[in-house]
């Protein structure tokens, strides 16, 4: 039973009391006796406490453990949770920056925010300018009014609008000593006590424990992202640094033996000896090749290279390369393959991922010092949400793994968080271009895959390949082996290339082989020259990206007006789109720059003879013959086989170059096979090229 005491306008004090009353008689006589009145207001508060503690602690628990976004959320929510403990209707909560002496608010409850009619509501206060409220922080304690109207020569009163105030308590927050905060809370039923001046302290003080943690911890995620952030640029300038350099020099290779050239040829008074003008060409010709070769790798880390992607089944690609990866081994280094038996299929390049494992195998190696093992190994793999929570780049779904480990170095976390990055590389100068892993990386994500690695210093390194489990639906885009000569005389090509120089090339190619050819820069003046020509039009080579109308759209519209017309679309890899839409292997064919004559003229062979059918391998197959003579002599047969058994692209390229000196047919075809990174082929056509005692074993 409640009580009311105190006088007209005072402040009332409720009392609390019991009434213990003894019946007298029985039934439905019976009556008082003697009544007992005790005061119990002490007891009830006592149980009322605890109870509110039970509360406070239950929001505590459920502030700590809601799940939630950013720091904001936790002080919106702690504001209600003040708020429901105290009974209170309104509240706020304002940090204060001591240095500055202001306060600034924070969060503002939802009934307040109904009923605040100030117009532009203020949210920094200097602390001077403030009035009860600001009494907190001057007094360093709680403050409890619980007869606002009352006359109290603190307030300052409010601006207009201001939400009317009954009751009102505010307590301060401190963090080591120093108020951080103010919270107040107003507009209870019932007037505020001590016991809600200590929960609300209490609630407040977990509240800031969360609080301080959560800025912590952002701080820190900021500062990690901030060093991604500088990380990355170091990467792209690193990528733009080691792009340069080699450029560079391969620019000043072909720029000064054209300059060379040109200067012995300008002069009139002298005749240049015959071998030095085809030495600069050569030297200008591998420069180019070289620069092709740089430039598919920059095309395969930024994932833009045009993929031939057929289903494939790891352990075959594995079984294929197992013999070709033992051979870059030294004795001491074993190596052991385990194939999951009912490995799912996946869609990859095979070429290029043939690649992968030979680098990722050759990272391995080059880890080891003496002795070592490296496992090769196949799985399925099922990842739900919180297995791909784990793993860096990792989406759940199913998966083909492909994983790699060695017992090698390992790799410290410095070195792990760059690996990835064009041209890093910890190798000597003239081991490694850093190109590998990022290569790795590049082609498998293009495939929807993804990588991950562990490794650890002095024990070994882990390196795994998630590709996702799938079929193709067919669509694959094919590049045809170089042609080995052809002859269309006669046959009309219209040829439309914005760039002059290559359109001039093209033409010079096209008319060598015999073809009739119209060159121009734009779609508009090919529909021309399609609509005047008095005969059909063979042949139409077009580039796929021109300006305002791009060449399949022309193709289709040329065709109209030339229905037997062959269609060789020229991409280069930023066009890969365009052309993957298309490519559905009976179609126009795709020469992707950068080309060669014989590159075009094979194309230009499919697409008259075939209607777009790539030549078959068979029909691609080098010939041997008259070429064993040109090895021997030129002493290349022991080096190309020693840079093809170690996988060392570059060595092999630049003894091709040397080759195509003395036998340009055969340098070309190993050329090709290079540029499919199918060593093992290059090997046999070696052995089948060169005498028994040269066949190395
Ligand atoms: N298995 C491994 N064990 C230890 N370190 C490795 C391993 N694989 C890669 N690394 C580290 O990652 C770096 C980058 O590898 P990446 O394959 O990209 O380039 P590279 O091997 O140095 O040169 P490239 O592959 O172009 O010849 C290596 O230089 C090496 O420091
Ligand atoms: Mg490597």
């Amino acid at each position: 039973m409640g009580l009311a005491g105190g006088g007209a306008g005072a402040p009332t004090t409720a009392r609390w009391l019991a009434l213990h009353c003894t019946p007298r008689g029985r039934g439905a006589g019976a009556h008082p006796a003697y009544t007992l009145v005790s005061d119990v207001t002490a007891e009830h508060a006592m149980v009322e406490a605890l109870s509110l503690n039970d509360r406070r602690l239950q929001l505590q628990l459920d502030l700590l453990n809601a799940p939630r976004g950013d720091t904001q959320e936790l002080l919106d929510e702690g504001l209600a949770a003040a708020i429901a403990l105290t009974a209170s209707q309104l509240g706020y909560i304002f940090k204060y920056r001591e240095a500055e002496q202001q306060l600034e608010l924070h969060a503002w409850s939802r009934g307040a925010m109904d009923l605040c009619r100030v117009l532009a509501p203020q949210t920094t206060y200097d602390l001077a300018e403030t009035g009860l409220w600001g009494e907190v922080v001057r007094q360093r304690r709680p403050i409890m009014v619980n007869a606002f109207a009352m006359p109290n020569p603190l307030k300052r009163g409010h601006p207009e609008g201001h939400v009317a105030l009954e009751r009102f308590l505010s307590v301060p927050v401190f963090d080591a000593g120093r108020i951080v905060a103010v919270i107040g809370v107003a507009n209870k039923a019932a007037p505020y006590t001590q016991t809600d001046v200590l929960q609300l302290s209490l609630l407040m003080d977990g509240l800031w424990r969360v609080l301080s943690r959560l800025e912590v911890e952002a701080a820190q995620r900021a500062t990690a992202e901030q060093l991604r952030q500088s990380q990355k640029t170091e990467a792209v300038g690193r990528l733009a640094g080691g792009m340069a350099h080699d450029f560079n020099n391969l620019l000043s290779v072909i720029l000064n033996r054209a300059d060379f050239s040109l200067a012995a040829l300008e002069d009139p008074h002298s005749s240049p000896p015959r071998g030095d003008l085809i030495e600069d060409l050569r030297e200008i010709r591998l420069a180019g090749d070289r620069a092709a070769t740089l430039v598919r790798q920059m095309l395969a880390f930024s994932r833009r290279q045009v993929l031939e992607l057929t289903t494939v089944d790891l352990n075959g690609v594995v079984s294929d390369f197992e013999q070709m990866l033992r051979r870059l081994l030294p004795e001491d280094t074993t190596l052991t393959v385990s194939r999951f038996p009912e490995l799912w299929e996946t869609v990859v390049d095979r070429g290029r991922f043939e690649q992968v494992l030979v680098n990722l195998v050759v990272n391995a190696r080059d880890a080891i010092d003496g002795t070592g093992r490296i496992e090769i190994a196949t799985c399925n793999s099922v990842l739900d949400e919180t297995m791909a929570g784990r793993l860096a780049g990792a989406r759940p779904g199913e998966f083909v793994r492909l994983t790699v480990s060695d017992t090698g170095s390992g790799m410290s976390q410095d070195t792990l968080a760059h690996i990835f990055e064009p041209f890093f590389t910890t190798k000597p100068a003239g081991f490694g271009t850093g190109l590998g892993l990022s290569m790795v990386e590049g082609l498998v994500q293009q495939c929807h895959g993804f990588v991950a690695v562990r490794s650890e210093v002095d024990t070994g390194t882990h390196f795994e390949i998630y590709l996702p489990r799938g079929r193709t639906a067919g669509r694959t885009v094919r590049q045809p082996r170089p042609d080995r000569g052809g002859r269309w005389p006669g046959v009309s090509a219209l040829v439309v290339e914005d760039d002059a120089a290559v359109r001039s090339v093209l033409a010079r190619i096209l008319e060598g082989a015999g073809l009739v050819v119209t060159a121009v820069a734009r779609s508009a003046e090919a529909l021309a020259a399609a609509e005047a020509a008095t005969r059909p039009i063979g042949l139409l080579v077009t580039s796929v990206v021109l300006p305002f109308m791009n060449g399949p759209e022309l193709a289709t519209r040329v065709t109209r007006l030339h229905p037997e017309i062959a269609v060789i679309f020229l991409a280069s890899c930023a066009d890969t789109r365009l052309i993957e839409a298309r490519a559905d292997g009976a179609g126009p064919g795709v020469l992707l720059k950068p080309f060669d004559a014989g590159s075009l003229l094979s194309h230009v062979r499919a697409a008259l003879a075939d209607g777009g059918r790539p030549p078959t391998h068979e029909e691609g197959q080098p010939d041997a013959g008259g070429t064993r003579e040109a090895l021997v002599e030129a002493g290349l047969h022991r080096r190309l086989t020693d840079a093809l058994q170690k996988a060392r692209l570059d060595d092999a390229s630049r003894a091709v170059a040397e080759l195509a000196r003395v036998a340009p047919a055969s340098a070309a075809a190993l050329r090709s096979l290079l540029e499919q990174y199918d060593y093992d082929g290059a090997l046999r056509w070696l052995r089948d090229a060169a005498p028994q005692h040269e066949v190395a074993p």
